[in-house]
């Protein structure tokens, strides 16, 4: 059977890049999947405390990404939406997992590296093992498919190499429960649309983060239609018209980037929006793009706001999800155990 898998981090700032790339594929495999998603505050807490702002902030922000989740479209009825510290599994499996993963997989990691930075011996080793807990997240629930940007492609590499090693290492225990020839699948990454990597709207190089210093590089989910239109205004481009093909964007990041947007907010491909758009300048374009943006982001925008105000509601959708998760969870951790010879109460 097919189950997906997603998370997304409780640090604020929940931008254009995480709703394009992340939570519109959420919304649409609900359609046809079982879905789990999670506001993934263990991996939150990986930055120091400086960063992701101590309790108070913590608990705005997950609420604040669980209003995102169900005013994007998710349906917390049908599909489960919880936050991780609830479901004690993800860290218990994530144990396991430190003891499969090889340091010299986790030294590959280029987010590690990115987020450290200079400093690495003041890193977290929470930061380094970031990873492994998301393996453990995805692995607990055993699923098959996982939405994500394109940001999270090496970190899906990593959660089938762990998924691969423990079903071969372990293999002969595997089939000796009688549990098949393996016990952890192999999860697809699911990266389409056509803003898998949503660029900062001050330079088409660099990724639209939670974490650049200037508001003007991203669009916030949070945003009103006045900062919507003066950012889109505002951003980066070139002097040409736009192209009428893709080829026309190659060379141009800041085009090519705003064109994804137009494209991923209007639900067509690329080549569509350069066909109707094609010999336009950026001004008449750029109208456009704040009109749909507006029109698409804004009742999002003032739903969350309505959402994570009622902390009741908000909070018994988490219950509710994080009981429903953690069923599932432990039946996955009573397979782990068993097959690594772990005794346990019958
Ligand atoms: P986070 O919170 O940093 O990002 C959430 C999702 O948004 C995507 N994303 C982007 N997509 C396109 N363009 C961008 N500029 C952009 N920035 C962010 C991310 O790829 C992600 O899909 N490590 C995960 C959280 C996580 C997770 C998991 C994901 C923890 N456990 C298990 C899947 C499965 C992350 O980057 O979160």
């Amino acid at each position: 059977t097919q189950r997906v898998f997603s998370g997304v981090q409780p640090t604020g700032n929940l931008h254009l890049g995480n709703y394009l790339g992340a939570i519109v594929n959420f919304v649409k495999l609900q359609e046809t999947h079982n879905c789990i998603y999670c506001v993934v505050d263990l991996h939150a807490i990986t930055v120091p405390v400086t960063v992701w702002g101590g309790p108070d902030e913590l608990r705005r922000n997950t609420r604040e990404v669980t209003a995102a989740f169900i005013a994007a479209g998710i349906d917390p009825n049908k599909h489960i939406i919880f936050n991780q510290s609830q479901v004690a599994e993800h860290a218990e499996l994530a144990w396991v997992f430190n003891c499969v993963a090889r340091l010299g997989w986790l030294n590959r990691m280029t987010q590690f590296k990115e987020k450290a930075g200079k400093d690495r011996e003041n890193a977290s080793i929470g930061l380094y093992d970031y990873p492994v807990l998301m393996a453990s997240d995805i692995l607990v629930y055993r699923a098959t498919h996982v939405p994500v940007g394109e940001d999270q492609k090496q970190h899906l590499e990593l959660t089938r190499d762990i998924a691969q090693k423990f079903n071969n290492d372990f293999a002969e225990s595997i089939a000796a429960q009688g549990l098949g020839d393996s016990y952890f699948p192999m999860p697809e990454p699911v990266i389409t649309g056509p803003a898998t990597r949503v660029m900062s709207l001050r330079d088409g190089t660099k990724k639209m983060s939670k974490s650049d210093p200037s508001d003007y590089s991203r669009i916030n989910l949070t945003d009103d239609a006045d900062a919507i239109a003066q950012k889109i205004r505002k951003a980066k481009t070139d002097p040409e018209p736009l192209p009428s093909e893709e080829k026309g964007l190659e060379t141009r990041p800041e085009a090519d980037n705003l064109v994804g947007i137009y494209a991923a907010l209007a639900g067509k491909p690329k080549t569509d929006v350069l066909a109707e758009f094609g010999g336009a300048q950026f001004s008449a374009f750029k109208s456009s793009l704040v009109d749909l943006a507006v029109e698409k982001l804004s009742p999002i925008a003032g739903e969350m706001k309505r959402l994570s105000a009622d902390h009741g509601y908000v909070d018994s959708v988490l219950a509710s999800g994080s009981d429903r998760a953690r069923v599932i969870a432990a039946e996955t951790m009573v397979g782990v155990k068993d097959i690594m010879g772990m005794v346990r109460k019958r």
